[in-house]
């Protein structure tokens, strides 16, 4: 076969993030580059011979290009079955599903997440493992160091197969299954929760809802599965169609950038519930009439309320959340008497204890949640989860809210992030951070008194591995705390992420506004880490 061998010279910037290599389109155009990459991720990731694998994307500019090139290095390398999602999309979370369902070797998801598309925009490519899950870093840097080795890739030379027809095609001997992306995934949701509960409840005349998929991948599924399936009034899901470049927008699913549907949901006669999904549908944002739910307090909540979910009615085996992530769902597990796991950012380590079956429902405050029915995050489950509890409960997002604080006390909780800012000066703010540390614990500043100030490190229980230096903790007697990391997936500069978390058990003090609640400690993080004087800054780019 016209097989060709193509003489190429290594990046230095092949290194995959938090979330795989996301690098401006115009990076991912230049010759050679996207070719090399591949080849080191094929080369990395064992034995693809006979092996089948999933492909797809969240639509974005350079989407199908990309999957061109992939399929003719995966008929070169080895691959006997390919499954595409047709028009070369799946949301990251069916990707994840379909690499379950058909016991693929992994998936190459291409997709930024949330970040701006089109030619000035972001792309990425990410390889998830026969889990479903995204490569641990073992692969991820065994990626990196063969692409800095490279001096070649193969390619077959051929057209561009079809990716709308659905069905069955062949390159050689390598068999390419176009699937439709939706319908695996819908399966799977309906398999999860109480679609006669959730049907009643959207089909009752009275409760409203809206859900904006920013112009990006959920507006398929969403369309599918909320009005198709379980009967919501045509025209709940908005900006439902995909574009390539989400219609100049940025689809990340906070108060900063889907302001229009927060505006909604706090209008006098606004809809019951409200929720959004980001560019690869694996975020989520829940809001009710009248409130934002924090991402930690949904995890917080759906843990609480899991036992009126089909799928989670035999209980939670433990709860695990990142880091950064308020800690109010460590109250909820010790009241279910289960075991709480804190981990590094990032999803990826979350894989592991879904496997050994340590957790059930996972989340991180920059609005993913998920469980083990895959190994993504996934953010219209979320939205159904919520659903599901809405119609069992018969009550408001509100009220669900406040009686769970009520309970359980309540995490005031927010993230200042400082983005495109210089990297040297990032470094340096870390670095003095960082030799600060020694000196705090014991120290009592505007009336905290500092408990522990370290750098956080996890120990992965299942597979021993180490990941050190993953974000800046200083925690306060009152279990408050300040959090300080850099951003792993940004592509312009360093962004700061700064987390802020105070704990309040008093009933008269729950419904109080989070950044005046938490202005103290938010005075409190500047003035330990001169994050005025770094950035150059003098208020954060985005609050969630
Ligand atoms: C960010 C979030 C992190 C999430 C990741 C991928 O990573 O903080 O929780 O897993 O995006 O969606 P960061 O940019 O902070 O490294
Ligand atoms: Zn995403």
């Amino acid at each position: 076969m016209p097989i060709i061998n193509i003489t190429s010279q290594p990046f230095t910037d092949q290194r995959p993030g938090t979330s795989g290599l996301r690098k401006r389109v115009k990076v991912f155009q230049q010759e050679h580059y996207l070719e090399n990459f591949v080849q080191a991720m094929f080369d990395a990731i064992g034995n693809t011979r006979n092996q089948t694998l999933v492909i797809g994307g969240d639509g974005r500019f350079y989407n199908e290009t990309a999957i061109q090139t992939i399929v003719k290095m995966a008929v070169v390398n080895g691959f006997k079955r390919l499954i595409i999602g047709q028009h070369g999309l799946l949301s990251t979370p069916a990707a994840s599903c379909i690499i379950r369902k058909y016991q693929a070797f992994g998936g190459v998801i291409l997709s930024a997440s949330h970040n701006p598309a089109g030619p000035e925009g972001d792309f990425g490519i990410k390889f998830n493992i026969r889990n479903g899950g995204p490569a641990p870093e073992s692969i991820t840097e065994a990626i990196y160091q063969l692409s800095q080795k490279i001096s070649s890739y193969r390619i077959f030379e051929c057209e561009d197969i079809s990716l709308s027809d659905i069905g069955t095609q062949y390159l050689q001997d390598m068999q390419i299954d176009i699937i439709d992306p939706v319908t695996d995934y819908a399966e799977m949701m309906a398999n999860i929760f109480d679609f006669p509960a959730i049907r009643a409840l959207l089909c009752n005349g009275r409760f409203q809802m809206r859900f904006d998929a920013m112009h990006a991948i959920t507006g398929p599924y969403a369309k599918e599965i909320l009005e198709k399936r379980l009967g919501a009034e045509v025209g709940t899901v908005i900006n439902g169609i995909p574009q390539a470049d989400f219609a100049g927008g940025h689809p990340d699913p906070n108060l900063t950038y889907a302001p229009e549907l927060v505006a909604e949901l706090f209008a006098e006669n606004g809809p019951d519930f409200g929720a959004a999904s980001d560019g690869d549908g694996d975020r989520n944002m829940i809001l009710g009439h009248g409130i934002f739910v924090t991402p930690s307090d949904s995890l917080a909540i759906m843990a609480a309320n899991a036992d009126l979910v089909p799928a989670y009615q035999e209980g939670l085996k433990g709860i695990a959340r990142s880091m950064p992530t308020s800690q109010a769902a460590d109250k909820v597990a010790k009241s279910l008497n289960i075991p709480l796991h804190e981990t590094p950012t990032g999803w990826k380590f979350f894989g592991n204890l879904l496997d050994a079956n340590l957790a059930t429902l996972c989340g991180e405050e920059s609005f993913g949640t998920g469980s083990n029915h895959i190994r993504e995050k996934d953010g219209l489950w979320a939205v159904l989860f919520w659903l599901n509890i809405l119609a069992v409960r018969q009550q408001s997002v509100l009220d669900i809210v406040r009686q769970h604080w009520q309970k359980y006390g309540r995490n005031y909780y927010t993230r200042h992030d400082y983005e495109e800012i210089p990297t040297n000066k990032a470094n340096q703010l870390i670095e003095r951070l960082q030799l600060q540390l020694p000196q705090l614990p014991g120290q009592k500043m505007n009336g905290y008194i500092v408990k522990y100030a370290d750098n956080f490190g996890y120990h992965d229980p299942v597979d021993n591995s180490i990941a050190e230096n993953q974000g800046i903790r200083i925690g306060f007697t009152d279990g408050c705390r300040i959090i300080f990391r850099l951003s792993g997936t940004g592509t312009q500069g360093a962004t700061l992420r700064v987390y802020i978390e105070a704990i309040e058990d008093n009933p008269d003090k729950l419904f109080a506004d989070t950044q005046t609640r938490l202005q103290d400690l938010i005075e409190l993080a500047d003035s330990l880490a001169g994050i005025k004087l770094f950035t150059g800054r003098n208020a954060p780019t985005v609050i969630t």
